[in-house]
């Protein structure tokens, strides 16, 4: 779907390295630590972000920013690694990015992952938690200005921002594997700085059961341009008000390297039932 211009220049860029991306080709995005699920494509081809015209450049030094293409059981994978955040400085359209361009790859379904806080005192650390809902506090949103009507509608709908379908898909894999899969509210905030234990409290009374500096924005625009949405998060530390642990990037990535295995356990398993 080329909706405008840029998106075509793009789309162009992809295709004249990989051909023509193929029909039913699933979008999967890496999140913070998750680099190694581009070990999961089969007959993986890749190019550097920085070879497609209009592409944003990260800053962030764990997100290489690499397209990769190939195959999950089959199932044709568009994989973003090197996603990029507000905290770096970047503008909300700059975050939304590599998602517009999945769309204009003629990406339907949508797979985010992330590495979040989690919120929610039951929750384990090294865990995973499907995100069923969000609360954006980022205080930004990547459909600001005028709005592309041949990209989506001026109000989007988020009433079903994350997909029932590929949830129950997503619970039914955990099951199967013997997977404890989480459920619960993504609160996205700005960062960079991690949050204090009064705002750790605030998020909890807000309804939020995960915290996290990603996937709001992407998934505003996903929703705009009609994708369905899976986002999967990595709870890489927990965050509990009345005792408050500290918390490192270090640390961060750690856990997520070590849920890492079971985030493609699962991967593998829901990806071919889309
Ligand atoms: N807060 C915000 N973002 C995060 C966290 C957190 O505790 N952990 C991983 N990303």
């Amino acid at each position: 779907m080329y909706y405008n211009d840029d998106v075509k220049r793009a789309a162009e860029a992809v295709g004249s390295r990989f051909g023509s991306i193929p029909a039913q080709a699933v979008g999967l995005v890496s999140g913070t630590g998750l680099g190694g699920i581009a070990s999961l494509l089969a007959e993986r081809r890749e190019m550097a972000t920085a070879d497609i015209p209009g592409f944003p450049r990260s800053t962030a030094p764990s997100h290489a920013g690499v397209l990769a293409l190939g195959h999950i059981q089959s199932r044709p994978v568009v994989l973003l690694s090197g996603r990029l955040h507000l905290y770096e400085g970047h503008s909300p359209r700059d975050v939304a990015y590599g998602v517009r361009l999945l769309a204009g790859l003629g990406v339907k379904t949508l797979i985010l992952t992330n590495a979040a806080g989690a919120l929610d005192p039951h929750f384990p650390a090294g865990g995973l938690m499907r995100v069923t809902d969000h609360i954006n506090l980022t205080g930004r949103n990547p459909l600001l200005g005028p709005n592309e009507d041949g990209a989506g509608p001026r109000f989007p709908d988020m009433s079903r921002a994350y997909s029932p379908r590929l949830g129950a898909l997503a619970d039914a894999a955990a099951l199967k594997l013997g997977l404890r899969l989480e459920r619960g509210v993504y609160a996205g905030v700005l960062g960079p700085s991690l949050e204090t234990p009064a705002e750790t409290r605030m998020l909890r009374l807000l309804g939020a059961d995960a915290v996290g500096m990603s996937t709001v924005t992407e998934v505003i625009a996903a929703r705009h341009l009609g994708l369905d949405v899976l986002a999967l998060s990595c709870l890489t530390n927990l965050n509990l008000p009345d005792c408050m642990a500290e918390t490192t990037l270090e640390a961060v990535i750690a856990t997520a390297k070590q849920a890492e295995g079971d985030l493609t356990r699962l991967l593998t398993s829901v990806i071919p039932e889309f």
